[in-house]
C-alpha cells in the first residue's frame, strides 16, 4: 500500500508535560527517578519506529520441492532480500517472487504459512536500516523513514540506540504476530530503563493499527510508565477503500511492468489486505463501494463480495482479523494524529461485466492519495475519551508516504520530542 516507488523529496508547539505529571512512579527503579519530577526529565525520549504495510525489508531462504518457472531459484545457501528488491519484480522473475512471498491460508487453523521450502525472516529488529530504506542498495526509490531518522541524528539521537525500528511481517495481521508484540514490549522497556524516561512511538500507515492493537493489550500502568506519546502518521483507523480494488482485481501501484492480475494472487494471500478493508463503523451502509452491472457492494456486503470474486478464504481472513481493532478503543497514551488531505484518493470502484478480472473505473474522494480522510480522522473519537491529550493535525497537500519527508512533519516530531 505504501507508494514506495513514488517517493521523491520531503507547528504547533505542544505541551505534553501534563502526561508526565499524570504518570505514576511507584517502585524504585531507574525510570522512577524521572517520573513525577520535570527536573530530571532526560534530554530526549527514546523513539521506536513502527512501519506500515510493505514498510520494512523481508528476507527469504529457499529449499523448495518445485518452482513455477525454470529460471526460479529452487535452493539458496543463505537469506536474500525478498522485499524490496527491484530485480525480482521484472517480468518472469516476478512469478518466482510471487511464489515465494505468498502465504498459504489454512482454514482449519485460521493461520497462514509460507509455501513449502520457503523460509521468511524480518531483518533488523531493534535497528533502523530496515525501515529507513526498503531496498538495501539504498536506491532512492525505497527511501522510507530515512529523512526522519537523519533529522533525529542531527538533534542528537543515535541510530540503533535511542532510535530503533520495530519491523514485522506486514503480510500478516496482529493475530499472527504474537511474538512480535512481546519483542516490542521488551524493547520499549529496555529503552525506557536505559534512558531513564518513557518512549515515544512513531508509526506510519498500517503500523498505527499495529500500535493501537499493542497499546490496547497493555495495562494502563504499563503505558503510564513506558510511553510518553504516540505520533501517528497517515493512520488508516477505519481501513482503506483501495484495498477493495487490490483484492478484486489487483493493484500494481502503477508500476507498468507488473500485471495487476498477477500480483493479485500475492495481494490476496496477505491477510493484512483483508484486515484493511473499510470498516462499518466509519463507512455508511448505503454507500456503494464497488459497483458491477448486476450488484452494488457496501461495507456490509463483504461475504458476498469475497464469494463473487472467487476468494472465499478471504472472508475467513476478514472475520479472523476484523475484531482486532474494530472497536477503536482509545490507546490510553498522548496521541498526535497527523494525516494528509486534499489529494485525490480512491474511494469507490465501478467494474464492467468482466468483473473481477478487469481494471475498474475509480471514483475519487478526499485523503492522502492512499488513506481516505474519513479513516485517518477517526482518532478524533478519542478526544475526551481518555485522560491523555489527543491532538489532530490535518496536513493539506501531504501525500501518504511523502508526508514522512515533509518539513512540517519533521518539525512537529521535533516539537513533541523536545517539549517537556
Ligand atoms: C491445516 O491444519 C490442520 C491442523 O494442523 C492440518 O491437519 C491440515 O492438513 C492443514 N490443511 C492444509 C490444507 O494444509
Ligand atoms: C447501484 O447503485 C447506483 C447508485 O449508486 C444505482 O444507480 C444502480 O442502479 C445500483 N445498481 C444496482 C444493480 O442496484
Ligand atoms: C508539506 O506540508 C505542508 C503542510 O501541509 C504543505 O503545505 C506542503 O505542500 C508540503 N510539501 C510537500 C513537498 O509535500
Amino acid at each position: 500500500m505504501a507508494a514506495w516507488h513514488r517517493i521523491t523529496a520531503l507547528s504547533s508547539l505542544l505541551q505534553v508535560g501534563l502526561l508526565l505529571l499524570l504518570s505514576v512512579g511507584s517502585s524504585g527503579r531507574t525510570l522512577d527517578k524521572c517520573l513525577g519530577g520535570k527536573s530530571c526529565q532526560p534530554p530526549r525520549p527514546p523513539v521506536v519506529l513502527i512501519p506500515g504495510d510493505l514498510g520494512n525489508q523481508l528476507e527469504a531462504k529457499l529449499d523448495k520441492p518445485s518452482v513455477v518457472h525454470y529460471i526460479c531459484y529452487k535452493k539458496t545457501d543463505s537469506f536474500f532480500t525478498l522485499w524490496l528488491n527491484l530485480e525480482l519484480l521484472v517480468p518472469v522473475a516476478i512469478d518466482c517472487w510471487i511464489d515465494n512471498i505468498r502465504l498459504i491460508y489454512n482454514s482449519t487453523t485460521h493461520s497462514t504459512s509460507p509455501p513449502p521450502g520457503v523460509e521468511i525472516r524480518v531483518p533488523g529488529f531493534g535497528q533502523t536500516y530496515s525501515v529507513e530504506y526498503l531496498d538495501p542498495s539504498k536506491r532512492s526509490v525505497g527511501m522510507y523513514f530515512f529523512t526522519i531518522v537523519q533529522a533525529m541524528v542531527e538533534w542528537g539521537y543515535t541510530r540503533d540506540d535511542d532510535v530503533r525500528g520495530a519491523p514485522y511481517d506486514w503480510r500478516k495481521a496482529p493475530n499472527e504476530n504474537k511474538e512480535y508484540f512481546l519483542e516490542l514490549q521488551k524493547m520499549i522497556e529496555e529503552m525506557a530503563e536505559k534512558a531513564g524516561g518513557p518512549v515515544v512511538l512513531i508509526a506510519h500507515s498500517m503500523g498505527n493499527m499495529y500500535t493501537l492493537y499493542f497499546l490496547n493489550q497493555q495495562p494502563q500502568a504499563w503505558k503510564d510508565r513506558y510511553i510518553k506519546a504516540f505520533i501517528s502518521l497517515g493512520p488508516p483507523w477505519a481501513g482503506v477503500a483501495k484495498t477493495l480494488r487490490v483484492l478484486i482485481s489487483g493493484d500494481n501501484n502503477r508500476i507498468p511492468v507488473i500485471s495487476p492480475l498477477k500480483i493479485r494472487s500475492q495481494q490476496r494471500s496477505a491477510v493484512s489486505t483483508s484486515w484493511l478493508l473499510p470498516y462499518a463503523h466509519s463507512w455508511t451502509k448505503d454507500q456503494v463501494l464497488v459497483q458491477t452491472p448486476t450488484t452494488n457492494y457496501t461495507v456490509l456486503d463483504y461475504q458476498r463480495l469475497y464469494k463473487d470474486i472467487g476468494f472465499e478464504d478471504g472472508w475467513m481472513m476478514r472475520q479472523d482479523t476484523e475484531p482486532l481493532v474494530a472497536d477503536l478503543n482509545p490507546p490510553g497514551v498522548a496521541v498526535h494524529c497527523l494525516y494528509g488531505s486534499g489529494i485525490p484518493t480512491q474511494a469507490g470502484f465501478q467494474y464492467t461485466d468482466k468483473f473481477p478480472d478487469v481494471e475498474p473505473t475509480v471514483v475519487m474522494g478526499d485523503g492522502d492519495g492512499t488513506v481516505n480522510l474519513r479513516s485517518a480522522m477517526q482518532c478524533g473519537r478519542w478526544v475526551g475519551k481518555q485522560k491523555q491529550p489527543v491532538m489532530l493535525k490535518e496536513l493539506d497537500g501531504n501525500e501518504h508516504v511523502n508526508m514522512l519527508l515533509n518539513y512540517t512533519t519533521v518539525a512537529y516530531i521535533k516539537d513533541v520530542l523536545f517539549s517537556p
